[in-house]
């Protein structure tokens, strides 16, 4: 079994550890490695099989080439090639799949190779295989999740612990969950490319991550865990979607969920993926959701799928595109936020519109818990909030069951 690995960081030296601790069980010859800087790697015991040169990796005789460098260029490129030279490609790159998934599984299809990539979605969860082989006797009918640990790792820590935002941010990219620009982490595109795989294989047609409602972490502060904790809640990036006749719907955004929630029961790294089948019902799977051995697992295991010629099905990501509904239309519970000394007006507009409502601080601002019948009725009261000049910036932030 000959392969060669692009990228030896975080993922690319879990994958190496892994292969080296199973040798007993399967000889996994790794034939090349591509770095950036390979003076960085000059004491590795790889040293003489690592390279900077695109070159050498394609000069070699091997069965799988292993993409763990991420981002879209080169790697685009350089997957699309060896998919063209009849060699399976195993990649932990949602960045990719999200953008290019179409085209590299019709090439993968065309050249009669494989093309894997379990860790792409929830780190070291086995998540992609049971939806493409266990569950094909069902209609996948929604699913709600937890899919980035870097974000999951903040919130966990801000809320448990009262560090801010900043420090724990820097605590994760130095254990290896952050992207290299932490902007996708941390704005919620990683947990949206995520969830349009997995919409995708769930749904059998193609869901764009960037048709998806898409919030970030980046705007919460500590008034917001303080909030949620007066509510009994947590707060956490859930990405969730559902599958209707025509459409789906679906978003990313930080949502409250209660205390006694499964979703708050997931903290730091932890991932979550919560589907619904029509015959299996609901189904949950759990683990780490990034981190060098968690992820270095999923690469592993997509390596002795091909080994072993198992195939899954991934012809989704080539049919068309599906329209993407953003906004929530059922019942809806928001806590919004208004900084204003126009306190008394804003509340008599919100009595005004809702049935019911819940004030929860009275202070230096006003917190409102509002239950609507949609979210398009909130977003209604805030738009004649600030048209009426009661508040030019509220927040909101909404909860979930
Ligand atoms: P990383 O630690 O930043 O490592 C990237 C590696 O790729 C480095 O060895 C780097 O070389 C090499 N590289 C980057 N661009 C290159 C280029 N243009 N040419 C040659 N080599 C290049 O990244 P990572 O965390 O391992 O992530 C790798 C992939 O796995 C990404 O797609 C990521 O989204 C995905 N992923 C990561 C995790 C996680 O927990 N970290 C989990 C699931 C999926 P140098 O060392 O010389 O810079
Ligand atoms: N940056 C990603 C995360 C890595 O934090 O979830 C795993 O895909």
């Amino acid at each position: 079994m000959k392969i060669a690995i692009l990228g030896y960081g975080t993922v690319g030296k879990g994958l190496v550890e892994i292969i080296e601790g199973n040798k007993n069980k399967r000889n996994i010859q790794i034939e090349g490695i591509l770095v950036r800087n390979k003076e960085k790697y000059k004491s590795s015991k790889y040293n003489d099989i690592i390279t900077e040169n695109i070159e050498d990796i394609f000069d070699k005789e091997i069965d799988i080439l292993v993409e763990l460098m991420g981002g879209l260029h080169p790697s685009y490129e350089y997957i699309k090639r060896a998919l063209k030279d009849n060699i399976n490609v195993v990649t932990a790159n949602k960045d990719m799949l999200a953008e290019y998934g179409d085209k590299l599984v019709k090439i993968a299809k065309e050249n009669n190779v494989s093309l894997r990539f379990e860790a792409s979605v929830g780190g070291g969860i086995p998540v992609l295989k049971p939806l493409t082989e266990s569950l094909e006797g069902n209609d996948i009918e929604s699913m709600y999740a937890i899919l980035n640990g870097t974000t999951n790792f903040i919130l966990s820590k801000m809320y448990d612990e009262g560090l801010p935002y900043e420090k724990v941010l820097k605590e994760a990219q130095e254990l290896g969950f952050a992207e290299a620009n932490p902007e996708a982490d941390v704005e919620g595109y990683d947990a949206a490319r995520k969830l349009s795989i997995l919409s995708t294989l769930a749904y059998h047609r193609r869901v764009y991550w960037k048709d998806f409602y898409l919030e970030g972490i980046s705007n919460l502060d500590m008034k917001d865990m303080d909030y949620a904790k007066k509510l009994g809640c947590k707060i956490k990036l859930v990405g969730q979607s559902k599958k209707n006749k025509e459409n789906v719907t679906g978003f990313v955004r930080p949502v409250l969920v209660d205390n006694n929630s499964l979703l708050s029961k997931i903290d730091n790294e932890y991932n979550i993926v919560v589907l619904n089948g029509n015959s299996v019902g609901e189904l949950s799977f759990v683990g780490k959701g990034a981190g060098k051995e968690p992820t270095g697992s999923a690469v592993y295991a997509d390596l002795i799928d091909i080994f072993d010629k198992r195939i899954s099905n991934i012809d989704s990501f080539m049919q068309e595109k599906i329209e993407v509904e953003k906004t929530i239309s059922n019942n809806c519970q928001a806590l919004l936020r208004f900084k204003s000394p126009q306190k008394e007006e804003i509340i008599k507009l919100i009595k005004a519109c809702v049935d019911e409502f819940e004030i929860v601080e009275d202070n230096d601002e006003l917190v409102i818990m509002v239950y609507a019948n949609s979210e398009y009725e909130i977003n209604n009261i805030l738009c004649l909030i600030r048209d009426k000049g009661y508040c030019k910036e509220s927040r909101k932030l909404l909860k979930i069951s």
